[in-house]
C-alpha cells in the first residue's frame, strides 16, 4: 500500500505527546473555521484530564461553542463539565470583558471623569483594532493564572483571529503610545475640564487624572500580555496544535499558522486531520475494492461510491502534502468523518480515543 507515512522514524500519529508531556501547562487549538478546532479541544482534554489533577478550556471565540459541543451551558466563571471531577470550560467575551474593565475604572474615578474616561476607551477601542481583546485577554490571563489548572487548553477563534493573539504586545504599544500623546497634547485641559465640572485635579484613587488612570491600567496589561507572551514562546510550557481538514485551503491555511507561530517562536509540532474519509485504507485500495465489487451494485449504488472516491482521492492528495510539509517533524493524527456530529460528552469520549490510539497507517 502506498502509505502516508514512508519513513518508520516519523513521529508517532498521535497526540499522545501531548497527554504526557507534564510540563506543559498552556495548548492552544487552533485552525480555519469549521475544521473541529473544538471537537479536538474538547476531546484533547477528555484525554489530558486522565493524566492531570485539573484541566480547564477556554474559548476566546466569540462565537462560543463549547456549549454546544458538550450540551451544557457555561459561562465567564469555570464550570465543571458533568460527568468530570477535574475537567473545568469557560467562555469568554471581550465586550464584557471591556465593558467590565471600564466599569471598574469609571467607579474608581469621580463622577465628572467618567465621562472623560468613557471617551477616551471609546476613542482607543475604535483607533487600535484588537485593543479589546488584548484587555479581556490579559484580564483572563491575570485571572487564570492565581487558579490552580495543571492545563490550559484554549480553543481558539479561526486562524485570522488567533494570530491576533500574538500581536497584543505590539496593540499594546500603539495604545500607550496614543494615549501618551494624548495627554502630552491635551494633558493640561483634561485636568481643568474635569476642574471645571468640579472634579478637582483628578480624582482616582490616587488622586490621578483620567489618562492617568488609562495609562496606569494599559501599563498594567503591556506588563501582563508581555509576561504571557514570554511564557507562550517557552516550549516546555506551551505547544500549539493545529487543526486542519484535507482540502486545499484549509492545508493553506495551516501552512500560513506553521510559519506564523514560528516567526513568533511559538512551539508547534502537532497537525490534526480531521474528516478523513476511511483513514485506515487509501484511495488506491478503495478502487481496487470497487473493481471487484461494482459488478454487485446498483447503478445508484456505483455513483455513490464513485462520488464518495473521487472525494477521498482528493483527500488523499493533501494528506499526502501535509505529510510531505510535516511528516518528518510534526505528529500528524488523522481523525475519521463519523456519520454523525460529536456533541456530548459521550460522543466526545469515544471521539477522544482516536487522538491518542490512532487508526493504524500501513507501513510499506
Ligand atoms: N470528524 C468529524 N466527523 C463528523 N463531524 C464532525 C467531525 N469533527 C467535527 N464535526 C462536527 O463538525 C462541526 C464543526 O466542528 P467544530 O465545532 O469542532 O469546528 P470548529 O473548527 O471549532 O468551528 P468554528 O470555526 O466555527 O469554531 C460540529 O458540529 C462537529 O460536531
Ligand atoms: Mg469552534
Amino acid at each position: 500500500m502506498a502509505s502516508f507515512e514512508d519513513d518508520i522514524d516519523v513521529p508517532d500519529p498521535s497526540l499522545m505527546n501531548v497527554v504526557e508531556q507534564d510540563s506543559l501547562k498552556w495548548i492552544f487549538v487552533g485552525g480555519k473555521g469549521g475544521v473541529g478546532k473544538t471537537t479536538t479541544s474538547c476531546c484533547l482534554s477528555i484525554q489530558l484530564a486522565k493524566k492531570r489533577n485539573k484541566v480547564l478550556i477556554v474559548s476566546t471565540d466569540p462565537a462560543h461553542n463549547l456549549s454546544d459541543a458538550f450540551c451544557q451551558k457555561f459561562g465567564r466563571d469555570p464550570m465543571l463539565v458533568d460527568g468530570f471531577d477535574n475537567l473545568y470550560v469557560m467562555e469568554i467575551d471581550a465586550n464584557a470583558d471591556m465593558d467590565k474593565i471600564q466599569g471598574e475604572m469609571s467607579a474608581a474615578a469621580g463622577d465628572d471623569e467618567q465621562s472623560v474616561l468613557q471617551s477616551l476607551m471609546g476613542d482607543l477601542t475604535s483607533s487600535i483594532p484588537g485593543i479589546d481583546e488584548a484587555m479581556s485577554f490579559s484580564e483572563l490571563m491575570k485571572q487564570v493564572q492565581t487558579m490552580d489548572y495543571d492545563t490550559i487548553v484554549f480553543d481558539t477563534a479561526p486562524t485570522g483571529h488567533t494570530l491576533r493573539l500574538l500581536s497584543f504586545p505590539t496593540i499594546m504599544e500603539k495604545a500607550l503610545g496614543k494615549i501618551m500623546d494624548l495627554k502630552d497634547k491635551f494633558g493640561g485641559m483634561l485636568s481643568s475640564m474635569s476642574g471645571l465640572m468640579g472634579g478637582g485635579a483628578g480624582t482616582g484613587p490616587n488622586g490621578e487624572s483620567p489618562t492617568d488612570m488609562m495609562l496606569g491600567k494599559l501599563e498594567e496589561t503591556r506588563e501582563i500580555i508581555n509576561k504571557v507572551n514570554t511564557m507562550f514562546q517557552d516550549p516546555t510550557v506551551t505547544t500549539f496544535v493545529c487543526v486542519c481538514i484535507p482540502e486545499f485551503l484549509s492545508i493553506f491555511e495551516t501552512e500560513r499558522l506553521v510559519q506564523e507561530l514560528s516567526k513568533f517562536g511559538i512551539d508547534s509540532h502537532n497537525v490534526v486531520i480531521n474528516q478523513v474519509l476511511f483513514p485506515e485504507k487509501d484511495a488506491e485500495e478503495l478502487a481496487e475494492w470497487f473493481e471487484e465489487e461494482k459488478g454487485k451494485l446498483s447503478k445508484e449504488a456505483r455513483e455513490i461510491c464513485s462520488k464518495m472516491m473521487a472525494r477521498k482521492k482528493m483527500q488523499d492528495k493533501y494528506i499526502g502534502q501535509c505529510f510531505d510539509l510535516y511528516g518528518d517533524d510534526f505528529h500528524i493524527v488523522l481523525q475519521p468523518l463519523l456519520d454523525h456530529e460529536v456533541r456530548g460528552v459521550e460522543k466526545l469520549t469515544d471521539f477522544s480515543e482516536t487522538l491518542v490510539n490512532p487508526v493504524d497507517l500501513e507501513v510499506d
